[in-house]
């Protein structure tokens, strides 16, 4: 073995979907200075934007992008079949969309509705499924939820068609943790990280993509090795669901 590789090897895994921008592009960024190996995910790895080339210049073999599009669902199964030997230490899932403009229950259509719950809530759990024989063992599974999936802190109501998909995302990951990924070994937490200043967050938002991002890598680093299932925030907040 050369010493970059032997370098290599001893490098912690993880791997970050949807990180084409905003927020996973951000948690890439932070984990690769705190010295993981990555592999990251975009949509079409021939349009991956310069961020992320940029980043994979500097950190050459420390990143590899792949493609995977979470609304295509034996994607998953592909996935894990591609993946290194190496077993992952950490999976984060962080693709996740707004849904429709009016978020209103009798204005959505059955298309809207599909595509939301099928890509918040069903595409990480088929994902999280397909992966988690590819998981180390004391490792973690990091879902990117929402405090807006927490049933109990809900006391405005609004956008009630993303919070029901978040809540399902929750709910999911619950049956999940306690029947598959703890008795394997891995924890798995479900991460609210913040009004963050991207795409989705819109520039009101009052945390930055590297303060969320570097926040939840901690919360996520903490995690390794509790083999529990947690609602966090990117402060290491527990939040009630
Ligand atoms: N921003 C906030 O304030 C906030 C607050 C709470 C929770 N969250 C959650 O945090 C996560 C990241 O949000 P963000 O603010 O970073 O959003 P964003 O800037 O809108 O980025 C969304 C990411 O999801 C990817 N994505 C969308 N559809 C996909 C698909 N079908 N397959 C694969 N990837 C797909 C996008 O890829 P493309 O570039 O290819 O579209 C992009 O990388 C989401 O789960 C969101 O619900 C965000």
């Amino acid at each position: 073995m050369t010493g970059s590789a032997s370098v290599e090897h001893a490098m912690p895994q993880a791997l970050v979907v949807g990180a084409s921008r905003g927020i996973g592009l951000g948690l890439v960024r932070v984990l690769l200075t705190h010295g993981w190996q990555v592999t990251a995910t975009v949509r079409d790895t021939a349009r991956t934007p310069q961020a992320l080339s940029e980043l994979q210049k500097k950190h050459d073999a420390a990143l590899k992008i792949v493609d995977l599009d979470l609304s295509q669902s034996s994607r998953p199964g592909e996935l894990a079949g591609s993946l290194s030997s190496r077993a992952l230490n950490l999976l984060v899932i962080s693709a996740g969309i707004m849904g429709p403009d009016h978020q209103r229950a009798e204005q959505a259509n059955r298309e809207e509705t599909g595509e939301l719950f099928d890509l918040n809530a069903m595409a990480p759990l088929r994902l999280a499924r397909a992966l988690l024989p590819a998981m180390a063992p004391n490792g973690v599974i990091s879902f990117v939820s929402s405090r807006m999936g927490s049933v109990s802190l809900n006391n405005l109501g609004d956008r009630e068609l993303y919070r029901a998909s978040k809540a399902a995302l929750n709910s999911l990951s619950r049956g999940f943790a306690i029947n598959e990924a703890i008795p394997a070994g891995v924890g798995v937490l479900n991460l609210h990280p913040g009004w963050v200043q991207t795409d989705m967050g819109g520039g009101e938002a009052p945390i930055t993509i590297e303060q969320s991002a570097t926040g939840m890598v901690n919360v996520m680093e903490d995690a390794l090795g509790q083999v529990e299932q947690r609602f966090l925030d990117f402060e290491g907040q527990t939040l009630t669901w």
